[in-house]
């Protein structure tokens, strides 16, 4: 896929989240969002899911331009697969029926189409035996799977992840990570936002370098690691790989 976001700004109040930010990747199938916290990186995933609305600028997806008013932002949500830190999930419903809900309203299926797709992403990431419980009865590890399963199972043009790990210990990290490479293996594109420095590396194939609300640097992921360019990257590189 390709993205293009062009003068994009964002403010809370006060606060300029994205500064007229601007960025055309080449084509790419994984790309890494890395930068310090605060930088603006959820904002911008969150419009690239038509999740928000930037005050001013354009996005394109794939040449197309993202049309900001209601009806075509819900066309445009339906077909994006999101994957956030908190998992998302209705607590009142059980890992089965999480999955069936977005199948049934949002994409029109019957409740026979449904439950066959919802059973098969389920077992597809072993949560067979978990399909009848509720969120407070499963693990942080198992609660992503099902947050994966319920993104995929809507057969979504490309998924966003953000953070995805960050409120799993070690090993539910690897369980999650194993399954967002295997996604990449399948071909299937995606955006993820990660602090795991190594995975980004080994997972993606584009890098864009996020502070301030702008984007500092991108490039194809590996050279951005050896030889990052501004100063700002090379710090936060400093940092961030004294402990990986
Ligand atoms: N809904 C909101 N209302 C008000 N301020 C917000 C909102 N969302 C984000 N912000 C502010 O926007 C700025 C950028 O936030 P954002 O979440 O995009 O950064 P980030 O790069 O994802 O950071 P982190 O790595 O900590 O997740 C922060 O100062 C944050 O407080
Ligand atoms: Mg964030």
């Amino acid at each position: 896929m390709r993205l293009s976001l062009s003068n994009v700004c964002k403010s809370y109040g006060q606060n300029q989240v994205l500064n007229s930010l601007s960025i055309e990747t080449p084509e790419f199938h994984s790309l890494a969002v890395i930068g310090p916290s605060g930088g603006g990186k959820t904002t911008m995933l969150r419009i690239i899911a038509g999740l928000e609305r930037p005050d001013c600028g354009e996005v394109r997806i794939n040449g197309e331009l993202l049309v900001f008013d209601d009806i075509s932002l819900l066309h445009h949500r339906r077909s994006v697969g999101t994957v956030f830190q908190a998992y998302n999930l209705f607590p009142h419903l059980t890992a089965l029926e999480n999955i069936l809900l977005p199948l049934k309203h949002a994409h029109g299926y019957s409740q026979v189409s449904a439950t066959q797709t919802a059973r098969t992403v389920l077992e597809r990431f072993q949560l067979g035996a978990h399909a009848d419980k509720k969120p407070a009865q499963l693990s942080g590890g198992q609660l992503q799977r099902v947050a994966i399963a319920r993104a995929i199972a809507t057969k979504p043009r490309f998924l966003l992840f953000d953070e995805p790990t960050s409120a799993l210990d070690p090993e539910m990290t690897s369980e999650v990570l194993d399954i967002i490479t295997e996604l990449r293996e399948e071909g299937r594109d995606l955006v993820l936002i990660t602090h795991h420095m190594s995975f980004a590396r080994t997972a993606a194939d584009y890098c864009l370098f996020m502070a301030n609300g702008r984007i500092i640097e991108d490039g194809p992921i590996e050279p951005m690691f050896t030889q990052p360019n501004s100063p700002e990257l090379q710090r936060f590189l400093g940092r961030v790989m004294r402990y990986q």
